[in-house]
């Protein structure tokens, strides 16, 4: 049987349990610990030690306490079911195996609940570099230590907030095209803001650059690029340039945006919020990322 193929393990694109799961269109599954390879725990490894003096030198703080409360292991895949009991104490955040794609309202609702969908599969070790889709080194060693921090936990919980704002606010709209047009432009500017704080923002700590973004925190090479590249322009975050600003996904970031705290992240989402009411999120500017149908089909059945 497929579920048994001790050599795939659980790898990114060749992982049987996992797409046997997708294909029964079930999105939430269990870690089964069992199934990773002795090769998966070496890409564990292998990318683990690699970044880490990277961490010491370019994350902030949090992430750095992160790390340590959640005693997230060196050579080996660690076990979510852990994971959670050393979180769930301190934010009320847990992770939460999927299978894949978790579409935007479901994610932005996860968050509400303190849930993070988190991918179990991991990378191959040929592939240390660049992955276009998350893998659980980039979901748990990227993400999950910044859910130690309760301030950083609340941003991601009004989030969740702003997207069913989002099903309140279009759900009355009668005209099915004019709906369809403004959850687009929502859903762009909520991913958007997302990419640019969640996935790659910077913090300033004392005049210096420090990345908080899970996306350069599991990137060896781009966490060194994003603090020290003069090629990158480094801004103080502001709203309306977070909604409206293109965001590609294939190459290292050349505009990042930097937050001076949490609560200071936390205020902008509170503002989004109000936009988004006021109706300033119904025309964002055109471009990347494009909004998949089933993230817009994900907010219609929410309503
Ligand atoms: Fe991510």
């Amino acid at each position: 049987m497929a579920q048994t193929c001790v050599e795939c393990g659980l790898t990114t694109g060749n992982a049987p349990f996992v797409a046997e799961a997708r294909d029964r269109g079930t999105l939430y599954i269990t870690q089964e610990y069992d199934l990773y390879s002795k090769a998966n725990h070496e890409a564990w490894a292998a990318l683990y030690q690699r970044i880490r003096p990277r961490w010491e030198r370019f994350a902030n703080d949090h992430f750095l306490h992160g790390i340590e409360v959640l005693e997230l292991p060196k050579d080996r895949i660690p076990r979510l079911d852990e994971i959670n009991r050393r979180l769930a104490p301190l934010t009320g955040f847990r992770t939460r195996p999927v299978s894949g794609y978790v579409p935007s309202f479901l994610f932005f609702d996860c968050l509400r609940r303190r849930e993070f969908p988190t991918t179990i599969t991991i990378r191959p070790k040929e592939k240390m570099d660049y992955l276009p889709e998350p893998d659980t080194f980039h979901d748990v060693a990227g993400h999950v230590p910044m859910h130690t921090e309760k301030a950083f936990a609340d941003v991601l919980v009004r989030f969740g907030d702003c997207a069913h704002t989002a099903v309140e606010m279009t759900g009355m709209i009668s005209d099915r095209p004019e709906r369809i047009r403004r959850l687009k432009s929502i859903i762009q500017a909520m991913s958007r803001f997302f990419w640019f704080t969640v996935e790659f923002g910077l913090m300033k700590v004392n005049g210096e650059l420090r990345a908080y973004g899970s996306g350069i925190l599991s990137s060896f090479g781009e966490l060194q690029h994003s603090i020290e590249s003069p090629e990158v322009q480094r801004y103080p975050a502001q709203l309306e340039w977070l909604i409206n600003q293109v965001a590609e996904i294939d190459h290292y970031q050349p505009l990042l945006f930097w937050v001076e705290s949490f609560e200071h992240l936390f205020e902008m989402v509170d503002r989004l919020e109000k936009w988004m009411r006021e109706g300033k999120l119904n025309n964002v500017a055109p471009g990347l990322p494009e909004v998949a149908e089933k993230d817009v089909q994900s907010f219609m059945e929410a309503a």
